[in-house]
């Protein structure tokens, strides 16, 4: 699983880094809320997530891992399309829909990932190609 995260956050990257240049550019910074949160809960948080699951492949390589990367990448992107629409008045309520939906799926995984990593990343580190 270790790879697969890993591959998800580089594109998050380049999203995240994409914006921050179109901002600076532009000087549009009321999209800072959502190239902070691609960057953060994308790009870095993904990445992290990515290298444990690599360093212990037994945790990423189980059902539990499963239902974490599935629940967390399904409610990304709807979380990060509620950081560009609560910027835009008329999709304000709409937004919510998306911050709760998306949200609550990454939380979900996230209670899947603790439960995770204290039942299967244990002492010993196995490195390994995949
Ligand atoms: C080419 C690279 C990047 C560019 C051009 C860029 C540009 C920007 C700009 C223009 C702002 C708004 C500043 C303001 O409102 O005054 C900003 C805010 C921010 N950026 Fe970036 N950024 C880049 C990379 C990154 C990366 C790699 C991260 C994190 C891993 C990051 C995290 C943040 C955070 C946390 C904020 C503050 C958001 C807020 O105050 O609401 N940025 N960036």
């Amino acid at each position: 699983m270790g790879p697969r995260w890993i591959k998800v956050a580089a594109i998050y990257f380049i999203i995240g880094i994409s914006l921050g240049i179109f901002m600076s550019s532009t000087l549009q910074l009321n999209w800072a809320s959502a190239h902070a949160h691609i960057n953060l809960a994308g790009w870095v948080s993904v990445a992290i997530m990515g290298l444990i699951y690599s360093v212990y492949p037994a945790a990423g390589n189980n059902s539990l891992g499963r239902w974490h990367f599935w629940l967390y990448n399904i409610g990304l992107p709807f979380f990060f399309l509620s950081t560009f629409m609560v910027q835009i008045p008329d999709m304000l309520a709409f937004a919510h829909v998306f911050t709760f939906g998306g949200a609550g799926a990454m939380a979900a995984g996230l209670i899947v990932f603790v439960v995770n990593i204290f039942k299967n990343v244990n002492g010993r580190i196995v490195f390994k190609d995949n």
